[in-house]
């Protein structure tokens, strides 16, 4: 049978701040996917694609937060990524030089934490340093949105395994492993939402993904918008999670 739509549009913001609350949402990620083929689709370079994703990226993050989610976590590059034309990578990393400004000046208004998933040093002193900064400077706000860069799930989880055992440790137990992965601040995601139309995790959160409820829709990254994002939401409230049990 075909899959009923919810008429989400209807819905108002406390009906969407109801539904977060009462089905426990309280970290959302997204696989931003889609952003190459949106542009191609258009006869555009890839990097257009990139552009768009940015802006889509920031509006998808006011309106979780809106919607009461206290962590959003994003997929911006992974340790894959480096595979990719020089040029495509070089304006990646600009776009996120840009954004980083922008959430400087904006933090008064926004007080959202960063925090950066992923082995700064591969991406140069400059940038590595203005991560630092922007981790720093909202070190004290409350709604967490972190961001994944060169970030890999089995390049975290080796990175952690191989601090434990430099502290000495002869036996490690989950608790040692999620104390210490980068995403050590945050709960496990409670959803995560793919767009682009693959079904897959592609090396994201390998960890901390064990129990997350997965959502994929093919909205290329730059389309996504709010529709898209009630969708995932009231699709997840209705989701029964049991961890195991019964
Ligand atoms: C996701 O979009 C953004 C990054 C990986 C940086 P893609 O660039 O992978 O877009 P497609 O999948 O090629 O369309
Ligand atoms: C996953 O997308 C990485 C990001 C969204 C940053 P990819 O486009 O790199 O994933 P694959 O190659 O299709 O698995
Ligand atoms: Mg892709």
């Amino acid at each position: 049978m075909p899959k009923k739509d919810t008429a989400v549009s209807s819905l108002t913001l406390e009906d969407m701040r109801r539904t977060v609350s009462q089905s426990g949402l309280r970290h959302i990620a997204f696989i931003m996917d889609g952003n190459g083929r949106w542009a191609r689709r258009r006869a555009l370079p890839r990097e257009a694609g990139h552009s768009v994703g940015t802006k889509t990226f920031k509006k998808t993050v006011t309106l979780c937060r809106d919607y009461g989610i206290t962590t959003v976590t994003t997929y911006a590059f992974s340790t894959e990524n480096w595979k990719r034309p020089e040029k495509e990578i070089s304006e990646i990393m600009r776009l996120l030089d840009v954004y980083i400004k922008e959430a400087e000046d904006d933090n008064e208004k926004n007080k959202i934490r960063y925090i950066f998933l992923g082995e700064k040093s591969r991406l140069g002193d400059e940038l590595r340093e203005k991560c630092e900064y922007l981790e720093n400077l909202t070190k004290d706000n409350t709604l967490v949105l972190n961001i994944a860069l060169n970030y890999g799930g089995r390049d975290e989880i080796v990175r952690t395994v191989n601090k434990l055992i430099a502290e000495g440790k002869k036996e490690i137990t989950e608790d040692d492993i999620s104390a210490n992965l980068f995403t050590r601040l945050s709960p496990d995601p409670d959803l995560i939402v793919r767009t682009g139309g693959e079904y897959r995790l592609s090396n994201f959160l390998m960890w901390q993904s064990a129990y997350s409820e997965l959502y994929f829709t093919d909205c290329l990254w730059p389309d996504y918008n709010e529709t898209e994002l009630r969708r995932a939401i009231v699709e997840f409230s209705k989701r029964q999670r049991r961890f195991g049990g019964v």
